[in-house]
């Protein structure tokens, strides 16, 4: 009975407030982006960011199956004289998904969003691919690759008394390991380093609330070669972004992206993980505090204190909107948060080690599936890493392997199976290449019935 009426409401209000995929009685159509490229003869450049649909079809059993997609690039609903750019018929492709090679690349973020000063208009955008379910030639559904930059102040009336631990937040694994523009074929190569695509303002603006950071200090050289150490009072370059002991992009860029996004989303809720230092850390604890006081100086007016809340699920959206703090800094390292009451601790990051995707799922099925999953641990939160691991030797060995691959054999069967049971019990999940995966909508929607259901099961 329960159930039942639980359904229906979330029905209702998936009606209501899902622009971006709209759900029906037959199922959803979903546009992403593939982490895959493909060389271009002779040339330094590569095809790369190409569009691809996945639909899960589910008709009551009264109602034939819609049997067309077809994607457009702008909102067929708006322009019925709109011609296609590629038509599926859907019983020549049985597995609900297409890769095209309809190149998305990388756009500019519609409603101002493009640049951090523009005019930033709430709600949720389209970029100008769409797509659209057809029975008989009449639209069932349609959807979009779209940014929802204010998903969470937007949905406050639904959203605001659940507690932080039990919201499901969109995230990204190694969140600073990105190349700022078109890849190059030299990128391209590079198999094992990049896990994301698009940088960390493009991340927030989509939606993505929770960034795991790896984090190398590197001394300036001096002229004579040796090593400079903490004689200038400014230190923030020597502060990188790594992927393991290879640096990628300054820290400074990942801090800039998130103060201009705290500034202009107003009611958004970001969360910083620092996770892990894989170089320059190691007993230095000197260099812990001047991180620390790099980030106490950039966001001081921003941090949440941590807070265990009720039931050790930390504070509620509508609390830490009250406090006028948006900001969660967790940092894993014990001794360094013993000294700063606004550090949060050390967050769990439950990591599966898989190198297949079977493996990988079987993993997230067990973890999220026992409902007895105890937080054992003094942070509130905790974060779900669906990413395929490569073993050392593949990196070495396995020359047609790479990240960008693993992350494809994986991201369109996370997001059906996280949309069917799996963000019941999701709190933070992170992936790589996150525009594979629709994990930000399922995400979405799965707090709109987490909020439905929050009375008699959270
Ligand atoms: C509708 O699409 C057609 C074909 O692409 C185009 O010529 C026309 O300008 C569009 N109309 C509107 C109102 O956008
Ligand atoms: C290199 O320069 C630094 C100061 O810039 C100095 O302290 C150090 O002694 C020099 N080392 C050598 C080997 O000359
Ligand atoms: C510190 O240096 C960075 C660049 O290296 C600069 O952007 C920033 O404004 C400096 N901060 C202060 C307080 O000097
Ligand atoms: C991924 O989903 C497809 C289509 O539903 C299915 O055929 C395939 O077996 C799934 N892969 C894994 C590893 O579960």
């Amino acid at each position: 009975m329960k159930n039942k009426c639980a359904s229906f409401i979330i029905f209702i209000l998936t009606l209501c407030y899902c622009n971006v995929a709209i759900a029906t009685q037959c199922g959803k159509v979903w546009l992403s982006v593939s982490s895959l490229w493909r060389p271009i003869v002779a040339s330094d450049r590569v095809v790369d960011a190409e569009l691809e649909v996945n639909w899960d079809l589910d008709c009551p059993p009264n109602i034939e199956l819609p049997d067309t997609i077809k994607v457009f690039d702008a909102n067929p609903v708006h322009n019925s004289s709109l011609k296609p750019l590629l038509i599926l018929i859907l019983a020549e492709h049985p597995y609900g998904y297409y890769r095209t090679n309809i190149v998305v690349g990388r756009p500019v973020l519609p409603g101002g969003w493009d640049i951090a000063d523009g005019a930033t208009l709430p709600g949720t955008h389209c970029l100008k691919h769409h797509a659209a379910l057809y029975k008989d030639n009449a639209i069932l559904t349609s959807s979009c690759i779209g940014i929802w930059p204010t998903w969470m102040y937007d949905l406050r009336r639904q959203l605001g008394r659940l507690p932080i631990g039990t919201l499901m937040i969109p995230g990204t694994h190694n969140s600073g390991c990105y190349k700022h523009g078109d890849l190059t074929r030299r990128d391209a190569f590079q198999r094992y380093l990049l896990t994301q695509d698009r940088d960390i303002w493009t991340q927030l603006v989509h939606g993505i609330r929770y960034f795991d950071l790896r984090v190398g200090y590197y001394p300036p050289i001096s002229h004579n070669g040796t090593r400079i150490d903490e004689i200038d009072n400014n230190h923030t370059s020597r502060f990188w972004i790594n992927h393991d002991v290879i640096r990628i992009n300054p820290l400074s860029n990942i801090i800039k992206d998130i103060k201009n996004f705290l500034d202009v989303a107003r009611g958004e809720v970001v969360i910083m993980d620092f996770h892990r230092f894989p170089v320059g850390f190691e007993g230095r604890q000197g260099r812990h505090r001047k991180l620390i006081s790099i980030l106490h100086r950039e966001f001081e007016s921003l941090i949440l204190k941590p807070s265990r809340g009720v039931d050790g699920l930390g504070p509620t959206l509508n609390q830490i909107w009250n406090s006028g703090k948006r900001l969660i800094i967790c940092y894993n390292d014990k001794h360094t948060v013993n000294e700063y009451e606004w550090l949060w601790p050390p967050l769990t990051q439950a990591w599966g080690n898989q190198q297949t995707p079977e493996g990988l799922f079987e993993y997230l099925e067990s973890l999220l599936m026992n409902p007895m999953k105890t937080r054992i641990t003094q942070n509130p939160m905790w974060a779900v890493m669906a990413e395929l691991t490569p073993r050392p030797m593949d990196v070495i060995f396995k020359p047609s392997g790479s990240l960008r691959q693993m992350a494809d054999s994986i991201n369109r069967n996370l997001t059906k199976l996280f949309q069917r049971e799996w963000w019941k019990q999701t709190n933070i999940v992170a992936t790589d290449f996150f525009l594979g995966n629709n994990i930000i909508d399922v995400a979405i929607q799965s707090n709109i019935k987490k909020s439905n259901i929050a009375q008699w099961q959270l």
